[in-house]
């Protein structure tokens, strides 16, 4: 039996009949940017999220730009994130002129600690951007608090976490704004690229949606130095049907989640992801730390099992980083040296694989 990571069109092909009639409605509608459709997946969106104004943009990496630039991060800054995350959270920093600060991460969670970014600002410090990694919430409450004291903005980094909620509240309500993606293979993946912003705040939204379109007003008049960065009609129309399947989608994420736990809960040497108490996971990934991870994962694909390594190498470490960063993260190098994703994706997935995976993990270190 092969057991895969994802499958693109095991996801997209059952939504064949109203993908198909949501994309003949824009086509012929024949407005492409900035329409009908994108309105009404923000005002979706922003109500799955239980927050006020979301606002559609080309990526995820371009939310993320664009909200650091709401929040007033200029060149020279500095901004306070994770050094185990994808690099597009801090390519947008420096795509501004600004500098990464980076910090480790808490042991369990493996998401940002909130004591080291204390220890981190400056007063060059303008913004603090956790990063909500395979799905759950960085610890929020203190970083609002740290931010309130200091002056700071918190945007968050939710491009694997859309529906996470932490002790009842949800994206941007911690944050002063929550960066999603839409990136094909994301719990809402699209047909291309795409991104959404949540907020709260009405002014920035305003912001933000003149910040999309080269800062520009009504006509050719221009009140902000902006992007083109906006979600076209076609992706919207096509999200639009994927987000009717997202909460029976999620669930079947964390109940997959959950099986993984039950199963590997008596396994030697490895550690499963921890759910941080309030945290509701929404499980973009299911990873563990295992030890001799290279050697599990060559196990593993003897059995016919796929598994990948987000991330091998933390940002302070790659070599277009390391001018910023003197020193260790040991938590962030030891994870990064041992972590490994299962599959979990249920639309390829189901209770029957994560048995397969799971005794096969048993199987490994049983062995050794
Ligand atoms: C943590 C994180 N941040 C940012 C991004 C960037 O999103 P996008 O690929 O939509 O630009 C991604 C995903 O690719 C991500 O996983």
């Amino acid at each position: 039996m092969r057991i895969r990571l994802q499958d693109i069109n095991a996801q997209n092909l059952p939504y064949m009949p109203e993908i198909l009639a949501a994309m003949g409605r824009v086509i012929q509608g024949g407005r492409f940017i900035l329409g009908p459709e994108v309105e009404a997946l923000e005002q979706s969106i922003a109500e799955y999220s239980g927050c006020a104004h979301a606002v559609g943009v080309a990526s995820g990496t371009d939310a993320l730009v664009l909200t650091l630039s709401a929040a007033g991060v200029r060149p020279g800054d500095e901004v306070i994130t994770t050094s185990f995350t994808y690099v597009a959270t801090a390519q947008a920093i420096t795509h501004l002129g600004a500098k990464p600060r980076f910090v480790d991460i808490d042991p369990q969670t493996w998401c940002i600690d909130p004591a080291q970014v204390e220890r981190a600002v400056t007063r060059r410090t303008r913004a603090i951007l956790p990063v909500h990694l395979f799905g759950q919430m960085a610890d929020m409450e203190p970083l609002r608090w740290l931010a309130e004291r200091r002056g700071l903005a918190v945007i968050e980094d939710a491009a694997q976490a859309i529906g996470a909620t932490q002790n009842g509240r949800g994206l941007a309500s911690l944050g002063d704004m929550s960066c999603l993606s839409f990136y094909p293979t994301k719990n809402l993946g699209g047909a291309g690229d795409g991104g959404m912003i949540l907020t709260n705040s009405a002014a920035l939204a305003e912001k933000l949606r003149l910040l999309r379109v080269h800062g520009r007003a009504d006509g050719y008049f221009y009140l902000l130095d902006g992007f083109n960065s906006r979600l076209d009609e076609l992706q919207a129309a096509f999200l639009r049907v994927k987000l009717t399947g997202l909460p029976a989608y999620t669930a079947a994420r964390q109940a997959n989640a959950t099986l993984y736990n039950d199963l590997l809960a008596d396994v030697p040497f490895i550690q499963r992801p921890t759910l941080a108490p309030g945290n509701t996971h929404v499980w973009h990934q299911y990873s563990i730390v295992a030890e001799d991870r290279d050697g599990l994962r060559e196990h593993l694909k003897t059995r016919g099992i796929d598994s990948a390594i987000f991330y091998p190498l933390p940002l302070h470490q790659q070599s277009i980083y390391r001018k910023y960063h003197r020193g260790r993260l040991p938590v962030s190098e030891h994870v990064a040296s041992s972590i490994l994703a299962l599959p979990i994706a249920p639309e390829i997935v189901g209770a029957d694989e994560v048995q397969a995976v799971a005794s096969a993990v048993q199987e490994f270190y049983k062995q050794t």
